[in-house]
This record gives structure tokens, sequence and C-alpha cells, in this order.
């Protein structure tokens, strides 16, 4: 990931974690998506609040009653997070240039379809606390935002523009994976209230994944800038 700055040697071992921890949660939570995008009832109503709950004749409800948004967003997502570890890798960008722009036409198409119906039918089906539905429309805008300068800086082949849009489009979408592993059972340690860790988490997780996104590209990216001016 890191190859631009090699004096820099903390930020490159702290861009290579990044995307190592990134792409090995990818593959748990790609796997999580199945059950959402098949449809099979049995196996996500027991992911639900209610089946924590002991409520079973209610589990799943929420998911099944909106079900083609459900499996609409989970394949999108299965994409953006099997896609997005190509796009962030530098020596596949360099190596496959054509790849990526074909990859990234899909990452965006996926970004998009998550962005709108997360914030729409889901935000409104959810049985996650208050604070994801207040907290959804602002995510979707500004994934959306950033996308969109990213695809256009792209367009106009200002690639390090593009980098550092793409950037934080993703850090707001990825920041969606932390909240279902591991945040909720690490703050669930502390809180002892289901409901009160899942609060904590969605905020929690987006000002990490876009706070440590912000100090790499200023501290990393812009000086990689310098270094090339
Ligand atoms: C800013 C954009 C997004 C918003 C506002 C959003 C919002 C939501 C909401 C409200 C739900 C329903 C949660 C529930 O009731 O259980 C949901 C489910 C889901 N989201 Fe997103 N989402 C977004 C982007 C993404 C992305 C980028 C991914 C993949 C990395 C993703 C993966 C999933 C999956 C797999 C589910 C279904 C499983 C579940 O409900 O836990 N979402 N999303």
């Amino acid at each position: 990931m890191g190859k631009e700055v090699p004096n820099s040697t903390w930020m490159r071992v702290w861009a290579n974690t990044a995307w190592w921890i990134v792409t090995i949660f990818s593959v748990p939570f790609g796997l999580y998506t199945l059950p959402f995008i098949s449809g099979k009832f049995e196996i996500y109503k027991h992911f639900t609040r209610e089946a924590r709950l002991g409520n079973h004749h209610l589990a799943g409800l929420h998911i099944l009653h909106n079900l083609r948004t459900w499996q609409i967003h989970a394949t999108a997502a299965l994409l953006f997070v099997a896609i997005g570890p190509f796009q962030f890798n530098t020596s596949f960008r360099n190596n496959h240039s054509v790849l990526h722009k074909r990859f990234g036409y899909v990452f965006a198409a996926c970004t998009v379809i998550t962005a709108v119906t997360g914030a729409t039918t889901m935000s409104k089906a959810t049985e996650l606390p208050p604070i994801v539905k207040t907290l959804s429309p602002f995510m979707s805008i500004g994934t959306l935002i950033a996308l969109t300068i990213s695809i256009n800086a792209a367009r106009n082949k200002n690639f390090q523009t593009h980098r550092r849009w793409m950037m934080r489009s993703a850090a707001i979408g990825y920041s969606v994976m932390y909240n279902r592993f591991p945040l909720p059972p690490l703050i669930y340690a502390f809180t002892k209230d289901q409901d009160q860790a899942l609060s904590y988490t969605f905020p929690l997780s987006l000002l990490l994944n876009c706070g440590l996104a912000e100090i790499y590209i200023r501290k990393y990216l812009t000086q990689s800038d310098r270094k090339l001016l």
C-alpha cells in the first residue's frame, strides 16, 4: 500500500497493517453477507436483536418484510469487500491499471447501492438503536460526495486527489463492517448492555475509520505529493 515514501517507515508499516486488517476482516464479513443474499431466514434471524432477546417469533421479520432490499444491499456489500483490498493495493494498481479502472466502476456502483438502500428502506426497517437511523443519511451523503469528487478527479487525471477522496469515501463505507465485529463484543464487555454497546459502536467506528484515514492522507499522501513536486 505505501511504497511512495520509503523513508516514512512507520507510516508504511501502518498503511500495510491497515490494509491487512481490512482484508482479513473482509473474509468473515463477506461470509456473513451470504445468508442475507440467499434469503436464508433460518440463518439470518439468529443475527437479529429480537433473537438475542429471546423473542424468536419476531426475530428476522424486519428483514423478511424488506428482503429484496436486504439482498441488494448485502450483494453490493459482498462485492464491496471483495474488490476493496485490490483497489487499495499499490502493486495491484500499478500492475493492473485497466483492471483497477474496471473494478473501480463496480466498487463505485456498490458504494452507491449500499449508501442509497442503507439510508432509506433499511434505516427505516432496522431494529438497531436510533443513533443508526440518525447517522445513516449523513454517512450515505458523506460517502457519495467523496465518491463523486474522487471519480471526477480520476476523469481529470488528478490521481492524487482521486486517491484521497476514494479513501475518505471507503473509510465511511468500511466503518459499517466493524459495527458487526469486533467492536460490539468489545464495548459490551464494559457496558453489559447490547443496545448501548451498539449505540456506541456506530459513531466510534465511523470516527476511528475516518480519523485514521484523514491522518494517513495528511501525513503520508500529502508528504508523497510534496516529494513529487
Ligand atoms: C453509508 C452507507 C451505508 C449505510 C447507511 C448502511 C446502513 C445499513 C443499515 C441501516 C442496515 C440494517 C441493519 C440491521 O437492521 O440489521 C444495514 C445492513 C447491512 N449492511 Fe449496510 N449500510 C451502508 C453501507 C454498507 C457497506 C459499504 C457495507 C459493506 C461493507 C454494508 C454491509 C451491510 C450488511 C452485510 C448488512 C446486512 C446485515 C445486517 O443487517 O447486519 N453496508 N446497513
